[in-house]
């Protein structure tokens, strides 16, 4: 006996940045983050559990080299969480007055779960959100839970945090929460990805190097030593929040382009200001980020905008016609395959949807 499932689930790259826990055990932010889901084409995460009586142990392979799921608390916290809703829904039937040889007691069976990632994880570019946002929906398929998208989110959430984002596609605001067991702590789809044809993102692979410092460790680095962070969490992000959603709502790219690149300046505003100090972007990443800045003077109007996550690579925002202007510029400063980008850099726009 084997039942399976098998899901892809995509990378999502934050336009106003989650970087802070008031809570790193159920991984609660302290500030409410907004991102854009990618296109599952280029950069996903394809995932499949099997489960059976048979299994004697929880088993995972990564890019097919077996892990140890047991030194993964994050891992474990979100396959218990997930057999417990699985435990309730076997618990309901029960109730229910289901015939007991009808009910799949799959909660209390071992798993097998197999993940590869359509881009190299060396990249630099988030696979832990697409990981485990790939392993929740899987588990929700495979133990057929009731609950809503969102609800299944908070699952992501105890993997990663931004992984809560990636449940979505379009446009997703994971909206931080107050309560301390995190249950207001979920992520929602502000717009489908039907809304805004015309928005493309384009990655440029500055670095393939593993980041230095963890996005993990070095939040909570800032978190107790940042004075700017404070102002932040409290005075810039909620007012960026609803800003961000209403330019989404009237696909009213300057504004977006906007708060886009400042929220990106000032998340690594607030690293630099942490004690020690942390630096993700290095001078290509800034050079980058000049070059967009003068190709928006040049056209009068904020035509892209840059972000850069906890790593040097850029991911560029603009609309279709703009990209096309904006990646030949691109590739004429920084040829593929040069000293400066890799080979792995991907000269071409792509629709992220
Ligand atoms: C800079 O989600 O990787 O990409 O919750 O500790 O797993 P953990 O952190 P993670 O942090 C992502 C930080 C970021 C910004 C963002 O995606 O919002």
């Amino acid at each position: 006996k084997i039942y399976e499932a098998t899901v892809t689930a995509p990378v999502n790259i934050a336009v106003i940045k989650y970087w802070g826990k008031r809570d790193s055990a159920l991984i609660l932010p302290t500030n409410s983050s907004l991102s854009v889901t990618l296109s599952q084409d280029h950069l996903s995460t394809r995932t499949t559990i099997r489960a059976s009586p048979e299994f004697s142990t929880d088993r995972l392979w990564l890019n097919g080299i077996e892990e140890d799921i047991s030194a993964s608390k994050r891992l474990v916290n979100s396959i218990t969480t997930a057999r417990k809703l699985r435990a309730a829904l076997e618990k309901k039937q029960r109730d229910d007055g289901v015939a007991s040889e009808d009910i799949v007691l799959l909660s209390e069976w071992s798993i097998h779960v197999c993940s590869e990632n359509n881009f190299p994880t060396a990249a630099g570019l988030a696979s832990s959100a697409s990981g485990y946002a790939a392993l929740v929906s899987a588990l929700g398929a495979l133990f057929q839970l009731p609950q809503s998208t969102s609800d299944l989110s908070r699952v992501a959430r105890v993997g990663s945090g931004s992984a809560c984002r990636s449940m979505f596609g379009g446009f997703v605001a994971w909206r931080a929460g107050e309560s301390n067991d995190g249950s207001d702590s979920f992520a929602v789809q502000v717009a489908d990805r039907h809304h805004w044809p015309d928005l493309q993102a384009l990655i440029l692979i500055v670095s393939e190097k593993k980041k230095t410092i963890s996005s993990t460790a070095g939040m909570q680095t800032t978190v107790e030593t940042s004075d700017l962070f404070a102002e932040r969490v409290r005075n810039v992000v909620p007012k960026r929040m609803a800003a961000m959603e209403k330019a989404i709502a009237e696909r009213d790219f300057g504004t977006f382009a906007e708060i886009t690149m400042r929220d990106s300046n000032q998340f690594h505003a607030v690293c630099l200001d942490t004690y020690p100090p942390i630096s993700y972007m290095n001078d290509v990443s800034r050079s980058i980020a000049s070059i967009v800045h003068a190709f928006n003077t040049a056209r009068g109007r904020a035509a892209a905008a840059y972000t850069y996550d906890a790593g040097p690579n850029a991911v560029i925002y603009a609309l279709k016609d703009d990209m096309r202007d904006l990646a030949e510029l691109v590739t004429y400063c920084f040829p593929r395959g040069s000293t400066i980008l890799s080979e792995d850099f991907y000269a071409d726009p792509f629709n992220m949807f």
